[in-house]
């Protein structure tokens, strides 16, 4: 099987983490959520989940040095490069590293799908989320400080994927199946 290396990027809430278990699953490949396996290291009390978890809490970054250990050892001997990426990279730095280490791996990006969904309909989300799940950093303040982050850190990426010619935009809103539909027809 040839590789296949998929961004899925977009604000907190966009889906990102409910559309990468769906794409992973019927596309046969390996789910790296960023976001997840750092709250199984803070779950896990590991040295990482130590270091992360305090920036997590603030709704920051967690620094680059501690993400591309974490990506690396995760993809560390996989036969074939067949990854969906959910929440990584994060800012220019983290963009950069996931290039070198695709050029290592023999590896091209196939694409950088943008989830899209407006800031009022985030807020509804993740404030139904807080009361179901109880994530630490889904409380109003550090949501909106997620925003931020996203737009300051992150959103720039989206040009850089955009002139790389890889990028998708996807409309985020409506149904879980409406979105994975879209998602489907942008890819090849
Ligand atoms: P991360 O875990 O990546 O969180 P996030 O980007 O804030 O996004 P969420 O996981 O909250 O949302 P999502 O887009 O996955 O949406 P979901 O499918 O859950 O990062 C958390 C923290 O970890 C960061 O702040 C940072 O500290 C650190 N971190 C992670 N990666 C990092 C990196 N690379 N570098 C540095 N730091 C990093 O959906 C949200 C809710 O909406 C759910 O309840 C879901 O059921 C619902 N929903 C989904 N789709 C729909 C729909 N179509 N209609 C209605 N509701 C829907
Ligand atoms: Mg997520």
């Amino acid at each position: 099987m040839a590789s296949e290396v998929i961004l899925l990027m977009g604000p907190p809430g966009a889906g990102k983490g409910t559309q990468a278990a769906r794409l992973a699953e019927a596309r046969n490949l390996k789910q790296l959520s960023t976001g997840d396996i750092l709250r199984e290291n803070v779950a896990g009390g590991t040295e990482l989940g130590t270091r992360a978890k305090s920036f997590m809490d603030a709704g920051e970054l967690v620094p680059d040095d501690l993400i591309i250990d974490m990506v690396r050892s995760e993809l560390a001997g996989l036969d074939e490069v067949r990854v969906l990426f959910d929440g990584y990279p994060r800012n220019p730095a983290q963009a950069g590293q996931l290039d070198g280490l695709l050029a290592e791996l023999d590896a091209d990006l196939t694409a950088a799908v943008a989830l899209e969904v407006d800031q009022d309909e985030i807020v509804r989300r993740l404030v139904q989320r807080a009361g179901e799940q109880g994530r630490s950093d889904d409380n109003e303040d550090t949501v909106r400080h997620r925003l931020q982050v996203y737009a300051e850190q992150t959103e720039p990426l989206l040009d850089y994927y955009a002139e790389a010619g890889t990028l998708r935009r996807v409309d985020g809103t409506g149904s879980v199946a409406d979105v994975e539909a879209r998602i489907r027809r942008e890819l090849p």
